[in-house]
């Protein structure tokens, strides 16, 4: 983050301390969310190239839907036609819903979860539309074929540094959509090799301070070949962004399965996340929390975002002492994300909604950028704070 948007942050941050805690005007936000997203609709005519992030050049980062984020657009269409109720987003979140659809045949990602369950799952939520309903059941099948009994994991990548089941963090946010499927076709399957795949995750990916590691790769039985990271600062350190899908994952396995150890789980990474030492005090995170230069190293909004929506309904799982700690944590991380240290100003940023996100700094791709799953988990947070508020 450059020296004027720090400042910009520490102003944010002293005006909440000084003016006590401001609600946050959910409608307010949605208002925005989608005069800027108009303008979104109108740089993207064509809906193969899907709005994703900003180019080094300043210039728009578009993907093709064979691309991992590229349910998210259609996704957060969904979430401002349920607050507004205006057809005219029910139309365009159809358009880029049904822009993702031949990924229901891809076999090739572990990200079908996000691709489909995203646009699709929310679209189907809100309007019962059978079409998509169908369109995801074909997509949970292809999922399924990535799972391995054998192994007991559904491999994230085909290979990572030589072995054939690498498995990341992330893929825990794949399983909810799996749970979907179990429950509209009967078909079990789809239950249980989601609850063996996050067992074992479970127990290989979390060292005892309930952190996480980014990768890890097994062997054709099962056995653990090898942990380390991708996207993170050292094979050892909590990226940001994996311990945010690890902890919305276990809630999701908490809410499908109703199994307590899930519940603990994500209570852990939940307190890791919050007690960090180096966790800024608006509770947005550095990309990685074991980042070398810290506080000279970039914010990760999205991983705030993720965490926010997460602990949202976390909160409504444990006790009264505890859900009160993690709703103010994401009642904060909402304020501090709609405040300007992090929300764009009208017609700028390329149309998205928040500013300065890391996608992967080691790989140095998209560093202190908007991206289109921080808006997303934005707007799901806003959506579940409100619902919780009332
Ligand atoms: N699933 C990839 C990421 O979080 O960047």
């Amino acid at each position: 983050m450059k020296y004027t948007s720090k400042l910009t942050v520490l102003l944010a941050f002293v005006s909440i301390v000084a003016f006590g805690q401001k609600k946050i005007d959910v409608a307010k936000e949605f208002a925005f969310a989608a005069q800027q997203y108009e303008g979104m609709l109108k740089s993207h005519p064509d809906i193969t190239k899907t709005p994703q992030s900003t180019n080094p050049d300043g210039s728009p980062r578009d993907m093709p839907t064979s691309w991992w984020c590229s349910g998210f657009f259609g996704g957060s269409l969904w979430y401002i036609f349920e607050q507004t109720k205006d057809q005219k987003w029910k139309e365009a979140a159809d358009k880029w819903t049904m822009a993702v659809e031949k990924e229901q045949y891809n076999t090739s990602t572990h990200d079908l979860g996000f691709m489909l369950y995203c646009p699709f799952g929310n679209g189907y939520r809100l309007t019962k539309n059978e079409k998509y309903k169908e369109i995801m059941l074909t997509g949970a099948k292809s999922l399924a074929t990535r799972f391995d009994p054998k192994v007991g994991v559904i491999k994230s990548w085909n290979n990572w540094k030589g072995n054939k089941y690498p498995v990341i963090i992330d893929n825990m946010m794949n399983l909810e959509f799996l749970f979907w499927a179990a429950r509209e076709s009967g078909n079990k399957d789809f239950y249980n090799l989601s609850v063996t795949h996050a067992d074992n995750t479970l127990k290989n990916h979390f060292r005892p301070d309930g952190s996480s590691f980014h990768v890890v790769a097994y062997g054709p039985n099962g056995e653990v070949a090898t942990k380390g990271t991708h996207q993170g600062y050292a094979d050892e350190s909590a990226w940001a962004r994996g311990q945010a899908w690890a902890l919305y994952g276990y809630t999701d396995m908490y809410r499908e399965t109703k199994d307590k150890k899930y519940l603990a789980q994500a209570e852990k990474i939940a307190d890791f996340y919050l007690n960090h030492p180096n966790l800024p005090a608006d509770k947005i995170p550095y990309w990685d929390f074991n980042a070398p230069n810290i506080p000279n190293e970039e914010r990760d909004a999205s991983a705030g975002a993720i965490t926010a929506s997460a602990l949202l309904e976390l909160s409504t799982y444990v006790g009264k002492a505890k859900s009160k700690v993690y709703f103010a944590a994401a009642e904060t991380m909402l304020q501090n994300l709609a405040s300007p240290a992090y929300k764009a100003n009208l017609g700028e940023n390329n149309h998205f909604i928040l500013k300065h996100s890391v996608g992967a700094k080691p790989l140095k791709s998209e560093i202190d950028v908007p991206l289109v799953y921080a808006d997303y988990y934005f707007l799901e947070g806003l959506l579940r704070y409100q619902k919780l508020k009332k």
